[in-house]
């Protein structure tokens, strides 16, 4: 059987996803803490601060698949080393990785991607051989307090429209909302924002990060079969 696992804050993992559970006729699942054991899992996942966002990396760490395949969607700035990364936290065999150009949470980036970039990967899914995802470049600094540069960056606001309903409370994936506030656990995913109903959460970048994300794009597609 082949899944698709997803991990997504602003929504662009999740429009990938559909593509592949589209062309692969096979159900999304939600990345959660428990352990799941199949045959063929299509793991996607966004780049957070050059690293695998913690829920994913728990995840991939309990995944028991024969066959793995890892996407992680990028907001065209960088990737640093994520697939290797993820490839040395598995147990099951990979089978493909790739990058995906998209648009950036930050910067309210929208969903859009070339689908075909996913063709070659669902081919290699469904007539499985072990991928080679060698080891690349890694800003040095990527690695420090990644979680708290994004809680310095980006600033999340509550208005007075929230009708206390607790949507993002309950789909936060770290559990870092309680009693209507955001806890230092926050990884500035953006899923409570893009989700809450009464759009009572904004968020609103430091002058810093603005100026660096607006400096550099990359549109660059990798793929490692
Ligand atoms: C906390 C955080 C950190 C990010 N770090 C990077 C990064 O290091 N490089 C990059 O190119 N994009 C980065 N992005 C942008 C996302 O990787 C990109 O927009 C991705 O497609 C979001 O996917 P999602 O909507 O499924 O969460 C970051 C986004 C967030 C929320
Ligand atoms: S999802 Fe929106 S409206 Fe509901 S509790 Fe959260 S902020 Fe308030
Ligand atoms: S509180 Fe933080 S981690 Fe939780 S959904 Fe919102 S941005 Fe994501």
């Amino acid at each position: 059987m082949i899944t698709v696992y997803c991990f997504s804050g602003s929504g662009h993992s999740l429009a990938v996803s559909k593509e592949l559970s589209k062309l692969l006729d096979c159900e999304i699942r939600p990345i959660d803490n428990k352990t799941t054991t199949e045959d063929t899992a299509v793991v996607v996942f966004p780049v957070y601060c050059q690293n695998i966002p913690k829920p994913v990396k728990r995840f991939l760490k309990g995944l028991e698949a024969k066959y793995v395949a890892l996407i992680a969607t990028y907001g065209k700035i960088s990737y640093g080393n994520v697939l290797y990364e993820a490839q040395k936290l598995l147990h099951g065999q990979v089978i493909a990785g790739a990058y995906i150009p998209m648009g950036h949470t930050f910067l309210d980036g929208d969903c859009e991607f070339d689908a075909t970039q996913l063709l070659p990967i669902v081919r290699r899914i469904q007539a499985p051989r072990q991928a080679v995802i060698p080891k690349t470049v890694k800003n040095p600094l990527a690695d420090i307090f990644p979680g708290l540069r994004s809680r310095i960056g980006v600033k999340i606001k509550r208005g007075d429209n929230c009708c206390s309903c607790g949507h993002c409370e309950r789909s936060c994936p770290v559990g870092a909302i309680r009693n209507g506030r955001i806890h230092s656990q926050c990884i500035r995913c953006l899923r409570c924002v893009t989700n809450c109903p009464q759009k009572a959460l904004q968020y609103k970048n430091s002058r810093i990060l603005d100026t660096y994300l607006n400096s550099y794009r990359k549109e660059e597609y990798v793929l490692y079969l």
